[in-house]
């Protein structure tokens, strides 16, 4: 499965793929990373592992639909047919979801439906939840809304601020990635209609 990841900033999780993805026996092959930031510092760190990288620079469109069309024109061309998005900052249009359907993830730094959005890990703590964590989903027009592939979850421990939760999250994100883009690479995870159906989990 020829995968592209798209990113906006220092790239992490990105990192985590590429690397579970150079195993011998993993069922993908991170071909491309797009990002919508010409200075995201992810883009570095995926040319220094090898990688394809492109910068598609979201201020030089003048609305949303030319974006991702440019966006859209740039996967298809690498032959793409799995999207995963890792920090990457940009809302698309249903049009672009659309045309991806079944066929593009993201990680959210939640247990979602909790805390969609950004400053999830202020938000746990403001809310009182005892756990927190990360959950990879399919992407739907709706933000963070889309049919849930993987969740890992994380105590929130007394004296907890936000940063010290992000980074007990990032550890889980950048376990979980992987093992849910093996999940559906390998076809044991696969989008039918607004549900995902497993088969053989081995996540
Ligand atoms: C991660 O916490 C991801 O879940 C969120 O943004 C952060 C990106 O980090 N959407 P990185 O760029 O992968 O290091």
């Amino acid at each position: 499965t020829r995968v592209a990841i798209l990113i906006s900033g220092r790239g992490s999780n990105m990192v985590s793929l590429i690397e579970a993805a150079r195993a011998r026996d993993f069922p993908a092959e991170i071909v491309l990373v797009l990002s919508n930031r010409p200075d995201a510092a992810g883009l570095a760190r995926a040319a220094e592992a090898g990688i394809a990288v492109k910068a598609v620079d979201h201020t030089a469109y003048p609305d949303r639909v030319s974006f991702d069309a440019a966006l859209d024109a740039e996967l298809r061309a690498a032959g793409i047919e799995l999207v995963c998005l890792a920090g990457f900052m940009r809302i698309f249009t249903p049009g672009f979801v659309e045309g991806w359907a079944g066929r593009m993830l993201n990680i959210h730094p939640s247990l979602l439906p909790l805390f969609k959005g950004t400053h999830t890990h202020e938000r746990a703590l403001e809310a009182g939840v005892r756990l927190h964590g990360c959950t990879v989903h399919y992407v739907v027009p709706e933000l963070d809304a889309g049919p849930i592939v993987a969740q890992a979850a994380v105590p929130v421990r007394a004296g907890d601020d936000a940063d010290s939760l992000a980074a007990r999250v990032i550890v889980q994100e950048h376990r979980l990635y992987p093992a849910a883009l093996a999940l559906v690479a390998g076809g044991h995870a696969r989008l039918d209609g607004d549900r995902v159906v497993f088969t053989d989990e081995t996540a």
